[in-house]
């Protein structure tokens, strides 16, 4: 079996379902899609939004925090500039005319994962994960372009990672001086998603095939 080391274990329900298909002639990861930079059907750029102006990520990934997709902003928030900025471009027209006509734009999927693999992206950016781990340095792109494999041993390998550096050095769970500060004065408490905490993630096959 040309499959690596991890593969010998007990396999129930969906997972044993995937391990058929993949022996029934599959030939390695069918999401390899590295590279893949499709053109989009209004010229954003990355470079000059979170680049130039420095923009957060956030500003317009609002679901990246806390939910399981990042998500693609609305017009309305490139509306919120471009109301006044580039009124005269022509693909900022593209713009007001997508919410004159109350249509959203139809961005072209970059990175997409087949839907057998769980991917939930407030899990990882509140273990402290920045975005570029994953998807390179999207602040000098005019297009954006998949950096990273995005298969299954990409996402095991940063798991098993961090699972021995966990056993080797655990985060200390003392609390640091905000904390005390907190306790003592009444001040907030520090975003509970910001302290540190063991992490867990899985190599287990039920934790990412559900
Ligand atoms: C002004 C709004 C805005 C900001 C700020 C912004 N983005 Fe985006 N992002 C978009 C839009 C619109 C798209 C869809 C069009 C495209 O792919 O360029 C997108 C697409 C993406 C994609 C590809 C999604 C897919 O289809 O797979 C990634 C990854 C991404 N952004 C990451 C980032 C990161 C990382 C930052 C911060 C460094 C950032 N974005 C800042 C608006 C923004
Ligand atoms: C916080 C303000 C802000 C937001 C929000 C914003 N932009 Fe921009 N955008 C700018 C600025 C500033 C420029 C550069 C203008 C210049 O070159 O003078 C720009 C440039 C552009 C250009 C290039 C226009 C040209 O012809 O040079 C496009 C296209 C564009 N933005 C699309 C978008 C889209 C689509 C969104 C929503 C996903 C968006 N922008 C959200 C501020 C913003
Ligand atoms: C641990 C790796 C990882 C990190 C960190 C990460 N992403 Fe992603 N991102 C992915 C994967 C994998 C996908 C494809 C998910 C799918 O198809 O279900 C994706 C898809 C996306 C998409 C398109 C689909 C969606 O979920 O909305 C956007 C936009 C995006 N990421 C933006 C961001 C931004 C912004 C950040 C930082 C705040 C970020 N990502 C952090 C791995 C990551
Ligand atoms: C750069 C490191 C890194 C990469 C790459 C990465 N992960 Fe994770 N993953 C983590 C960390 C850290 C956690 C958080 C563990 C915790 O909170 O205890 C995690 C947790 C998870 C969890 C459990 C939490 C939840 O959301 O249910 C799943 C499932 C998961 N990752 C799937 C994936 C998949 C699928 C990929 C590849 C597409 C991937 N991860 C890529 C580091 C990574
Ligand atoms: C950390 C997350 C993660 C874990 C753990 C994981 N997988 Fe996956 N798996 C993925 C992702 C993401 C993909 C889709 C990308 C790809 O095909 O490489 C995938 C794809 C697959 C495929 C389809 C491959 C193909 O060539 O079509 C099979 C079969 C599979 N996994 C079985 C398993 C089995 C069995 C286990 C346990 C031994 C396991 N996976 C553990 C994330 C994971």
């Amino acid at each position: 079996m040309s499959r690596p080391s991890f593969w010998p274990v007990p396999l129930t329900g969906a997972v044993g379902a995937l391990l058929a298909l993949a022996m029934g002639g599959c030939n390695g990861p069918v999401n390899n899609q590295q590279g893949h930079m499709p053109a989009q059907p209004v010229a954003f750029s990355h470079a000059v939004h979170a680049g130039q102006y420095e923009l957060d990520c956030q500003y317009c990934h609002v679901g990246a925090e806390r939910s399981r997709h990042a998500g693609v902003p609305s017009t309305s928030v490139c509306m919120n500039c471009h109301a006044q900025v580039k009124k005269d471009s022509p693909e900022i027209q593209k713009v007001a005319a997508a919410v004159a006509a109350n249509q959203p734009i139809e961005w072209i999927r970059v990175h997409r994962l087949p839907d057998h693999a769980y991917f939930n992206h407030a899990s990882h950016v509140g273990s402290g994960l920045v975005c570029q781990t994953c998807h390179g340095p999207v602040q000098e792109m005019v297009r954006v372009e998949q950096v990273e494999p995005m298969t299954m041993g990409w996402c095991l390998d940063c798991h098993r990672k961090t699972v021995a550096e966990q056993a080797s050095a655990p985060p200390s769970l003392a609390p640091r001086p905000g904390e005390l500060l907190a306790l003592t004065s009444g001040a907030p408490l520090p975003e509970p998603s910001k302290l540190p905490r063991p992490l867990r993630p899985p190599t287990d096959c039920s934790g990412c095939h559900r």
